[in-house]
């Protein structure tokens, strides 16, 4: 579907491109020189031969969904545990395969026996082990435990942090302090926590204090004084300022960069991890909520999944859980949806399946999961959801079966999910998945299945070389406008191959990323959802890359796909308009590609345009269908000097977009648009 004038570009857009316009409004550009000259020598061809698009405004195509951009959460890279998870305690409840990993014991224990990792021996307990400790008469600083937080602790001067521990004692013999301290082993805050309870019986105790000193990977120390045993188990502690304050609670600068592109849906739990390596490591929703001491830990699949990243102390805790989850996607105002293991585990790991005839309890489990976030407080899970703390439903429209997961086998175990899920609520929509790619032998055999079962939504994955979606940027314009329709589930370019740890986030990637987007766009009567993947990655514990928020323990940035993202979601409008050129859409003719919309709330035309050239390119978009426009359009531009410019903690703003204002003449708007660059124009009409 490429011209021969977007072969040539394509094969630009491939080298490095040492173009270098300043920052500023594309009326002002103020390119070097060699541009310049090439400008000039042309630009009285240009400017004789300006050339057209054409938008009906009154011509409405089809409807945007309100889900069209949402965002897809997996725990990878650290995006939970280390990630949006405050908790900052490593291997709280020693879990993990190796008990003590995270934990180190400071001074000098008396015995070998001083401290000791025992287990409950209850077959049906959730979190079987815990530390017993011993103490001789020991003063304050003598012996304790230091936990290394998820690649160190990240603190903050002057912000409170709440310390919990559960813990039990026959005698009130022992003392406990906890400190945080830098890398130096200095003291930056700390307080003495109050264990006077005795007896059988597990308790909680809580401390609160208040740091002295900013530190990106600090650590933390409890010091134990006082004679007799103590046995410890759930070790907690979390800043004050999560998210919405809720204690325990999530970080907040990670979720505020969500909140900011107002997603119109949040996918949780992945991605793979639903699937898990092999069954016994699947996601189960229920073994995450409840009380957290009661969600049972397993490994994550990222863990061990890249040899050439491992990440040996990468556990679920589901402190974070599925309650959490569908809170996270009301308070940011988006839909939730949940995708749930379909009877299989990942295809490229054990590829282990449920037989048919046992199939039930995962059948089961799809349908609780409708009543834990829909059903009332009478019915049995949503009395759950009530005793949480959530009383009124979480009005879940939406859900998945599978991820990635291909074949008749998939097929088979999907026919009976839909079966009991429609029968019993058939207003539920059902994401099906074509697979891991977006064409080829599983992808046509799937496609076709799905769409004779009449599937709701396909989810469909891409992770391709940035070329690829410059090349499939009218992929849709001849999907079945009838029949089921598309999520675009994860998608994302690769500047380099798929799991290659050389692929950056870099602009190039991205705007490739938004002239695929605008074909999403101009068919928005198919595509009803989109997602780009992964979304979270820790610079210091990430196994796949790339990403389109990076963290640290203090900082986040977003990457220019992020930005991509966040203005298409911020500029969706309500209905697509056409928009064409020599009366076709503008789908990669010149390297341009764009879309139009209207948005009948504000009553703006909305046009999204990206030069994937190397030269400036002028446009007169002519607006038909409407009485008058505004005399001013307000311009929003994100572009980056060169093809491989990237954000990073250093320079987060390097790819950001900026805003100017253009007058318009009538019903003309006329345009300049910057070599790569990614354009929107808003302007109000009557
Ligand atoms: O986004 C990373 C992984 O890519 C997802 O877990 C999986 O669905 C896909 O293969």
């Amino acid at each position: 579907m490429i011209n021969e004038n977007n072969k040539t570009e394509k094969k630009f857009f491939s080298l490095k491109n040492k173009y270098k316009p300043k920052a500023g409004s594309v009326m002002l550009l103020r390119p070097y020189l060699l541009t310049c000259i090439v400008t000039c020598i042309t630009g009285f061809s240009i400017y004789a031969q300006r050339k057209i698009i054409t938008v009906n405004a009154s011509q409405i195509k089809a409807t945007v969904q309100p889900t069209m951009w949402g965002v897809f959460f997996e725990d990878i890279n650290m995006g939970a545990d280390g990630g949006i998870y405050a908790e900052l305690v490593k291997n709280r409840s020693f879990e993990f395969y190796r008990p003590m990993m995270g934990w180190k014991v400071l001074g000098k224990p008396v015995t070998e026996g001083d401290f000791l990792v025992m287990n409950r021996q209850k077959l049906d307990s959730a979190n079987p082990r815990f530390l017993h400790i011993t103490l001789h008469n020991n003063r304050r600083g003598s012996i304790g435990l230091n936990n290394e937080g998820f690649r160190g602790m990240g603190i903050k001067n002057n912000l409170g942090y709440d310390f919990s521990v559960m813990y039990r004692q026959s005698s009130p013999g022992a003392k406990m302090y906890i400190e945080l301290v830098n890398e130096k082993g200095e003291n930056i805050g700390g307080t003495a926590v109050a264990t006077t309870a005795t007896g059988e019986e597990w308790k909680k105790t809580t401390a609160s204090f208040t740091a002295t000193a900013t530190v990106p990977k600090a650590s933390m120390n409890i010091w134990f004084e006082g004679d007799g045993t103590i046995d410890l188990d759930m070790i907690c502690l979390f800043p004050k300022d999560t998210w919405k304050n809720r204690p325990g609670g999530m970080r907040a600068d990670m979720i505020q960069m969500l909140a900011d592109m107002k997603p119109g849906f949040i996918r949780f739990p992945g991605g793979c991890i639903v699937e898990g390596f092999d069954l016994s490591q699947r996601y189960q929703w229920k073994k995450t909520i409840g009380p957290i001491e009661e969600r049972q830990l397993i490994v994550n699949r990222w863990n061990f999944e890249f040899a050439h990243r491992p990440t040996p102390d990468y556990f679920q805790t589901f402190g974070l859980g599925f309650f959490e989850y569908f809170q996270l996607a009301e308070d940011i105002g988006a839909e939730p949806l949940p995708i749930l293991n379909a009877g299989m585990a990942c295809q490229f790991n054990s590829a282990e399946l449920v037989p048919l005839d046992q199939l039930d309890p995962y059948i089961q489990d799809a349908l609780d999961l409708i009543e834990f976030a829909n059903g009332d407080a009478t019915t049995r899970w949503g009395k759950v959801r009530a005793g949480m703390g959530h009383p009124a439903p979480f009005n879940m429209k939406m859900m998945g079966v599978g991820n990635e997961n291909w074949g008749p086998q998939y097929v088979e175990r999907l026919k009976l999910f839909t079966k009991a899920i429609k029968e019993k609520y058939p207003a539920i929509k059902l994401i099906n998945s074509s697979g891991t790619d977006p064409a080829g032998e599983r992808f046509d055999y799937l496609n076709g299945e799905l769409r004779k079962m009449n599937a709701d939504i396909i989810d469909e994955h891409y992770y391709r070389r940035p070329e690829w979606f410059l090349e499939n940027a009218s992929r849709y314009d001849n999907y079945d406008r009838n029949g089921s329709k598309v999520f675009a589930g994860e998608y994302a370019a690769q500047s380099d191959k798929t799991v290659s740890v050389n692929n950056r986030n870099n602009w190039q990637t991205a705007i490739a990323e938004a002239a695929f987007m605008t074909g999403m766009e101009r068919n928005a009567d198919v595509v009803y959802m989109a997602s780009y993947a992964p979304l979270f990655a820790n610079a210091d514990g990430w196994q796949w890359t790339p990403d389109m928020i990076w963290v640290n323990n203090l900082q986040t940035y977003g990457t220019p796909n992020y930005y991509v993202q966040k203005l298409f979601s911020l500029n969706k409008g309500t209905n697509v308009v056409p928009l064409l050129e020599n009366n076709k859409p503008l789908a990669g003719q010149d390297s341009l590609y764009a879309s139009a919309t209207i948005d009948k709330n504000t009553n703006e035309l909305i046009v999204k345009l990206v030069n994937a050239s190397a030269r400036v390119q002028n446009r007169d978009i002519q607006v038909d269908g409407v009485k008058k426009l505004n005399e001013e359009a307000i311009l929003t531009i994100l572009k980056g000097g060169e093809l491989d410019d990237m954000n990073s903690f250093g320079q987060p703003d390097k790819v950001i977009p900026g805003e100017q204002k253009l007058k318009l003449k009538g019903k003309k708007i006329s345009l300049s648009l910057t070599p790569y660059s990614f354009t929107i124009v808003r302007v109000k009409m009557s």
